[in-house]
């Protein structure tokens, strides 16, 4: 099989209605997906990615009115946040109704929905009549992909079509919510920020601050990794010192290092912006790792907003340097 980027929705179609699998954009990262309704194309997302069927999917929805057939009920802050948030990079944990697999909830009593925002997606959701399951389009524990042509490379042979929209604008994953009583728990940081959701007058808490058993599969400590070591550094001018000697590769939030040649650096945001920084991350660790490095230096964003769901990667991607 030849794997074929193109912009053709009514082929992406054809292919997801005879079971097979899609790469598909949305404003995050690309998707893989599958026809939600059919076990064996749900199975095979599982089989590509080489993920453990431990780890549950997202249903993608293009409209509210869907959502009745896939949830048995709709907390009134879920309802809220839809308005404001969907389509868009927040996903709802809701409880499943009887047409969604447990393959797809990983046995958990509720499934993830998302209701994504980008135009060629939607026209494709639109387009047939069943909605998709989609993980990021990568294998387990690497880095998504934030082009049509990631995709392609990381899968390519094993789907038969990308459907191109361009690079993702969000560049990093939605943030997963689920509703306590009157709380919204955040079960992964994204680019929905804490600020955002208690600016609605929800008290929002994390999950590290959650008490009682938690149900979070997609944090497992390994993710989001290059095939380079990536190391994650309090000063990187000290860890270039300390690394003298091996070919180094820099990924900085907004300076330029001078030890380094600068087709070797990548620079997130020259003015300091966490939104703009989120949206290069994923592609920066894509080129880096395709050039011949041995390892790769990077630095934590200010803890706060998006640079929260950013050091989230980071952490999962890489090693702390001291
Ligand atoms: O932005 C996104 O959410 C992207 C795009 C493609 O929509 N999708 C994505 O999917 O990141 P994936 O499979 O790579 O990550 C799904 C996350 C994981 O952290 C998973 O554990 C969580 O959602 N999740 C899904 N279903 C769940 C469930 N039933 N209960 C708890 N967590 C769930
Ligand atoms: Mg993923």
């Amino acid at each position: 099989m030849n794997t074929e980027i193109g912009t053709n929705v009514e082929k992406a179609s054809e292919i997801l209605r005879s079971g097979g699998l899609v790469g598909i954009p949305t404003e995050t990262v690309y998707g893989l997906a599958g026809n939600a309704l059919n076990t064996e194309a749900v199975y095979s997302i599982f089989r590509v990615k080489q993920r453990p069927l431990g780890n549950p999917l997202i249903l993608h929805l293009h409209d509210f009115s869907q959502l009745q057939s896939y949830v048995t009920a709709i907390p009134d802050a879920a309802l809220r946040l839809m308005k404001k948030f969907s389509p868009g990079p927040l996903t709802y944990l809701l409880p499943k109704s009887g047409k969604v697999s447990d393959l797809i909830t990983a046995g958990s009593e509720f499934v993830a929905v998302r209701f994504p925002d980008h135009p060629l997606t939607l026209a494709l959701l639109k387009n047939i009549d069943f909605p998709v399951v989609a993980p990021s389009a990568n294998k387990y524990t690497h880095v998504s992909p934030t082009l049509a042509e990631h995709v392609k490379k990381e899968l390519d042979g094993e789907i038969a079509y990308v459907l191109d929209g361009g690079p993702c604008k969000k560049g990093i994953e939605s943030t997963v919510i689920g509703f306590e009583n009157d709380k919204v728990v955040i079960y992964r940081p994204g680019i929905v920020t804490e600020q955002q959701l208690s600016a609605e007058g929800f008290e929002v808490v994390s999950l590290e601050k959650k008490s009682g058993p938690v149900h979070s599969p997609g944090l497992s400590a390994l993710h989001y990794s290059p095939r380079t070591p990536l190391f994650i550094c309090k000063n990187l001018n000290d860890a270039i010192e300390k690394n003298a000697g091996k070919k180094i590769a820099i990924i900085a939030f907004s300076e330029v290092m001078k030890s380094i040649p600068v087709d070797h650096q990548f620079i997130l945001s020259e003015s300091k912006n966490p939104e703009e920084a989120a949206s290069k991350l994923y592609a920066a660790l894509h080129l880096m790792d395709e050039q011949d490095n041995d390892i790769i230096l990077t630095e934590f964003l200010p803890d706060e907003g998006v640079g929260k769901a950013v050091n989230d990667r980071l952490k999962r991607a890489g090693k702390l340097f001291d």
